[in-house]
């Protein structure tokens, strides 16, 4: 049995309340389900039943813990025996979720720093929104940084929520948008790591990325995540680890 199917018993029945195209292939699922309380930047395991199995797979919360519906931002995957199937759901059909919550990427595992660096490619936006939406960050960091690297500027899904955010915490927040295939007069083209090389993301954020005042989190595309995590650590970033603390916490999507 391959790690992402799974038997029934473990898993809650929900119902899809909405579904929300981005582009083609980008979509957000909102979902009522009974799940256990759980922190912003935790994800869920969300499972469809496929000839007799259930297919699962790990989808962070955009909403935050007190928020309802559930809500998961996801890329439908050609071959990808969830995504395609999530992608057809409709208002009303059943959905199925594990009710504990899993995750090491919240703020409750970051220590102090004036700084909090939220380092994203496209889907991986989700988990950071919930952060962002919920009270704790404003209240232990001078300032966050919310980056958002995608390919095409369709991409940038949530400006809703995002221009919410710039309203409420005003000077406190700043959102950089990364488009690395189309020439834009907002966004920085390329990748984050060149950016945080040559100084155009601490440019933008008006703030310098240094380890001694800086926490960052990456999410998303594993080489991104590995990439950038290289940067860093020739800055002298290191990782933050429960025994030994530092400035990097990770989550790769795949
Ligand atoms: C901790 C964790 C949290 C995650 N949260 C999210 C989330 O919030 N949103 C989300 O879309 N995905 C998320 N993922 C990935 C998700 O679990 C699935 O792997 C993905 O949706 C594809 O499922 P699938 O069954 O269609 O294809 P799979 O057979 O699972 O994947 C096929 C291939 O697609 C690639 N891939 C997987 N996920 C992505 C992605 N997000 N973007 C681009 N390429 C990808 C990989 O190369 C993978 O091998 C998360 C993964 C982990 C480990
Ligand atoms: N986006 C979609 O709607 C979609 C739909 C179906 C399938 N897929 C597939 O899903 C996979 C991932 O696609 P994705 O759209 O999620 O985009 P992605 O490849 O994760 O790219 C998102 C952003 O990350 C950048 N990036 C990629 N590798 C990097 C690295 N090593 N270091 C720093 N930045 C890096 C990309 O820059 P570059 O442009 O320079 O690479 C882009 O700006 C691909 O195989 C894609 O074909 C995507």
């Amino acid at each position: 049995m391959s790690s992402g199917v799974s038997s029934a018993r473990k898993f809650v029945e929900g119902r899809v309340v909405g579904l929300r195209p981005w582009t083609a292939d980008l979509f957000s699922i909102q979902v009522e389900a009974a799940v256990k309380p759980f922190r912003a930047g935790q994800f869920g395991r969300l499972a469809l039943p496929h000839d007799g199995e259930m297919i699962a797979r790990p989808y962070s919360f955009v909403n935050t813990p007190s928020e309802r519906p559930l809500e998961f931002h996801f890329i439908v995957l050609r071959d990808g025996p969830l995504t395609q199937r999530l992608a057809n759901l409709k208002p009303g059909d059943a959905i199925w979720i594990a009710p504990q919550a899993s995750g090491l990427m919240t703020l409750a595992d970051i220590p102090a720093a004036d700084y909090l660096w939220l380092l994203s490619t496209v889907t991986a936006i989700g988990p950071f929104l919930s952060i962002c939406k919920t009270d704790e960050p404003w209240q232990r960091f001078k300032k966050v940084v919310l980056v958002h690297a995608v390919r095409y500027t369709s991409e940038l899904a949530y400006q809703d929520i995002i221009r919410a955010i710039a309203a409420v915490r005003g000077k406190q927040f700043v959102c950089v948008p990364f488009v690395s295939r189309e020439d834009t007069d907002f966004a920085i083209r390329g990748r984050v790591p060149q950016a945080i090389e040559d100084g155009r993301l601490a440019a933008h954020a008006g703030v310098s990325l240094v380890a001694a005042s800086s926490q960052v989190v990456i999410c998303g595309n594993p080489e991104m995540v590995k990439d950038t995590r290289h940067v860093l650590e020739a800055r002298g970033f290191k990782k933050n680890r429960c025994s030994d603390p530092g400035q990097i916490t990770v989550e790769a999507y795949w």
